[in-house]
């Protein structure tokens, strides 16, 4: 199909709601919006031209030559990437980091508060021994604004009993490629997702007020269309006319900024051949004038070098575009670093090819956002809230959201709810006890890994034992053996975690599940057992060979370290709920398929999902 014809096909099936034509919002914050102002005003006209660059930089802590750098160039900003935590991962390890981190801001001439960012992105997720929930793809299956709030809830609680008050989610991407390695950061395939729960999102994370005590800074991504790129390549280009951009890819914006997200990240990825990080249509025009959008923009991870070969004129393209502070990976050792940033804007600016007024507008802009925050007189972290990270209480707000997250795709003989009753319970397969699986990437490691990546959390076969008790025995099988004779089976497989650019499945690579799962599944089946197989996965994968071996499926997406809530719905404690947030394809060449324009083909549609 041509381009324009699936464009057109497309546009036909939007929904009604994402019809609507998108309207200039512009926030009025609430009380104190002046104040807010004043502040940053007066803090600007104290600047000198090197402070304000300072604040527009943001470093990689593991970039860092020194942790003196941060007073020594008046650093605005430190980040974690997915790769760059701490050497010590626990809650008070976190706090460490970051309060050294804030003491050094302390010693500058202004002592301007730093802002600390990481991905949180399904739970404080770099952090051992916090509660991890599901991610978006789950959570658009719920359906549920008030799920989506309480996981972001929980997660800025979280993430306040660690000193940390930005976290660079929600991403409101929406996925319509699934061989995309992000589909499962997206809440599914339709705009209305991205704009009813990313907004819930922002909710749970900022609450009423930036200022409250449990509120975190969230930062909205990837702007714009970084789930519509061509044949779902990463980092690619999303072509289509403005319209469809506006249609598909704008709602989960226009919602989020209407709620009062103060920081949105760029994506990667190009509209129509031109990156997003230097297109000042998109960032200026449309995002800051039409939508009003007064809080700042971050780049993506060194996302401006790839904007051309000089890094000098990267700078000057991504800032004059709107850019309002960089995210730097690299440290005086390579090209491309800190030190080589805030010389260049400097000449550059000295140069007249990046204007005063620029510059003032995007340190204005952050200033006014830690002023909203109140990060001044809240720097450091709280010892006394380090106890609530991985606390029971948030455990069971997780474990109550992975089950309105999973959805019932087949429920033959009644197999399911299974049975408390029963004798013998064979739970098998390789993700059955692997909490690594069970969370995917972004979990502890940039790219997530099996086996036990965290501490806490319960996987399915430790929920069953737990629900079911000493009556029942339970067989646990990795590789489907010993079935024989069994009252049921719970066979539980999945995609191996990934995150960015390691999950694309393009060209030859597709979406089957692993080998060693489906001979697990299939021997499970030739004992003759009634089987209930759970899939752990980031998307719809290929279902065929777990069809013919399954009484039961549930798709269970990537529920994190709370098994218990897949316990309760096997065993029929709570009745599934959760709907199909994307289309299932039958097979590859389906390819991509979103909406219903091929309903009658599929395996199954977008909404599907059944109940007992
Ligand atoms: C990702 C972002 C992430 C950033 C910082 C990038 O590679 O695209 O989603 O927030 O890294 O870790
Ligand atoms: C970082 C990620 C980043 C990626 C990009 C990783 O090492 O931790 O945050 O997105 O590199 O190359």
């Amino acid at each position: 199909m041509t381009m324009t014809a699936r464009t057109i096909l497309t546009c036909l099936f939007v929904s009604a709601a994402a019809l609507l034509p998108v309207v200039a919002s512009v926030r009025t914050f609430a009380a104190g919006d002046d104040d807010h102002s004043a502040t940053a005003e007066k803090q600007l006209r104290e600047m000198t031209l090197d402070e304000k660059i300072g604040q527009m930089t943001q470093v990689d802590l593991k970039a860092l030559k020194d942790l003196g750098d941060i007073a020594k160039y008046s650093l605005g900003s430190i980040l974690c990437g997915g790769n760059s935590d701490p050497d010590d991962i626990t809650a008070a390890g976190w706090a460490k980091a970051q309060d050294d981190c804030q003491g050094q801001a302390l010693k500058t001439r202004l002592k301007i508060p730093l802002l600390f960012g990481v991905d949180a992105v399904h739970g404080h997720n770099n952090v051992d021994g916090a509660v991890i929930f599901p991610h978006n793809i789950g959570l658009g299956a719920s359906r549920d604004p008030a799920v989506v709030e309480k996981a972001a809830r929980i997660t800025a609680r979280e993430m306040i009993g660690t000193g940390i008050r930005w976290t660079f989610a929600p991403c409101v991407a929406v996925a319509r490629n699934e061989r995309w390695g992000r589909t499962y950061e997206s809440f599914g395939e339709r705009p209305e997702l991205a704009a009813e729960l990313g907004p819930a999102a922002v909710r749970g994370l900022q609450g009423d007020s930036l200022a409250a005590a449990e509120s975190v800074l969230a930062c909205v991504k990837h702007y714009v269309g970084d789930g519509g790129t061509t044949d779902g390549q990463d980092q690619g280009n999303t072509e289509c006319d403005e319209k469809t951009l506006r249609q598909i890819h704008l709602p989960g914006y226009v919602a989020a900024i209407k709620q009062g997200a103060a920081s949105i990240m760029p994506s990667y990825s190009s509209w129509n051949g031109k990156k997003l990080h230097g297109h000042k249509y998109l960032l200026t025009d449309l995002l800051k004038g039409e939508l009003g959008f007064d809080g700042f923009l971050i780049s993506d991870w060194a996302a401006i070098d790839q904007l051309g070969p000089d890094y000098k004129a990267d700078i000057e393209q991504s800032i004059n575009a709107g850019l309002d502070m960089v995210m730097i990976p690299n440290g005086p050792d390579k090209p491309n670093n800190y030190v080589e940033f805030v010389t260049k804007l400097k000449e550059l600016v000295n140069e007249g090819k990046v204007p005063m007024s620029r510059i003032d507008d995007a340190v204005r802009r952050i200033l006014k956002v830690k002023a909203k925050m109140n990060l001044a007189d809240r720097r450091f972290s709280d010892p006394g809230l380090k106890a609530k990270v991985g606390s029971a209480e948030h455990r069971e707000v997780a474990r109550d959201c992975v089950r309105k997250t999973l959805v019932l795709l087949k429920n033959e003989k009644k197999v399911l709810p299974l049975s408390k009753s029963i004798k013998k319970l064979v739970v098998a397969g390789p993700a059955a006890d692997d909490i690594g699986i069970q969370c995917g990437g972004w979990t502890i490691p940039w790219q997530g890994a099996t086996g036990n990546v965290i501490h806490g959390g319960t996987t399915v076969l430790a929920a069953l034992k737990e629900a079911l008790g000493p009556g029942v025995e339970i067989v646990h099988s990795p590789d489907g053996s010993g079935a024989t004779g069994a009252d049921a089976a719970v066979v539980v497989i999945g995609e191996r975690p990934y995150a960015e650019m390691f999950g694309d499945r393009r060209g030859d690579k597709d979406l089957s599940l692993p080998a060693e799962d489906l001979a697990a599944l299939k021997k499970v089946r030739e004992a003759g057992v009634p089987v209930a197989t759970v899939v752990f996965s980031g998307r719809p994968v290929l279902l065929d060979p777990v069809i013919a071996s399954s009484d039961a499926i549930l798709a269970a997406w990537l529920p994190g370290t709370e098994g218990r809530g897949i316990a309760d719905v096997l065993l029929g404690d709570y009745k599934p709920t959760a709907k199909l947030p994307h289309t299932w394809p039958l097979g590859m060449a389906q390819i991509p398929c979103n909406n219903e324009y091929n309903a009658d083909v599929v395996l199954f549609r977008f909404g599907f999902g059944l109940t007992y």
